[in-house]
């Protein structure tokens, strides 16, 4: 996606060889127009599915996964990384493991709004090693729903989580791929579309 890629080699900044930065429009100051041409992008690759949920992981995959609802117009629940004071029956869960936290975290997802037979859309904003995807999965699989395809915003494609989920035969879907961060400098993969 063209307006992404050109937003990020404008705002972004590589913080190391593997941290991209991007909280001018994605992680902490949103950018609307930039969400909305997200969200487009996503109905569009997805819109054959027949999807009738999006599922996300708070909170920076929210704006991209609403705008992508808005567009496909289905509901969007957030998997909760706490406990919620009002939320506490019926809690499907799962463990995601951070690499760069070392540590495993609970998210939860309510069972009231993940049905069997659903379609289910996941959508984050990052792909790094996969773990909160794959969360994602397990969650959608324990409501016997059918995750029907993931869409990322921004794929680090050196890092292994878009292999470990096309693996597992799920259609993963970025809309920028990045090649390398190495010196400072963004590189996406070269392809002919993405
Ligand atoms: P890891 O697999 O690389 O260890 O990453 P981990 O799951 O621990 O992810 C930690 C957080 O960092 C996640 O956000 C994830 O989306 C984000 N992240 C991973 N790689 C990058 C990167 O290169 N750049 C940026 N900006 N973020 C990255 P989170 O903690 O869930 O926060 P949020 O969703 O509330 O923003
Ligand atoms: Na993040
Ligand atoms: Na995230």
């Amino acid at each position: 996606m063209e307006k992404l890629q050109n937003k990020i080699l404008q705002e972004g900044i590589a913080l190391s060889d593997s941290v991209l930065k991007v909280d001018r429009f994605l992680n902490h100051q949103i950018d609307p127009q930039l969400m909305q041409e997200i969200g487009k992008e996503f109905a569009n690759r997805f819109e054959q599915e027949g999807i009738t949920k999006i599922v996300t992981l708070e909170s920076s995959g929210i704006a991209p996964a609403v705008m992508a609802g808005l567009m496909l117009n289905v509901p969007v629940i957030f998997a909760r990384k706490k406990k919620s004071l009002t939320l506490t029956d019926g809690l499907i869960t799962s463990k995601v493991y951070s690499y760069t936290k070392q540590e495993t975290n609970e998210i939860s997802v309510s069972n009231k709004f993940l049905e069997k037979a659903e379609k289910v859309l996941i959508i984050d904003d990052f792909l790094a090693n996969g773990q909160a995807a794959l969360a994602l999965t397990d969650i959608v699989e324990k409501a016997e729903a059918t995750v029907a395809g993931i869409g990322i915003v921004i794929e680090k494609a050196f890092q292994d989580g878009g292999e470990i989920l096309k693996k597992k035969g799920y259609r993963v879907e970025s809309l920028a791929r990045i090649q390398s961060l190495a010196d400072g400098k963004i590189e996406f993969v070269k392809e002919k579309e993405q």
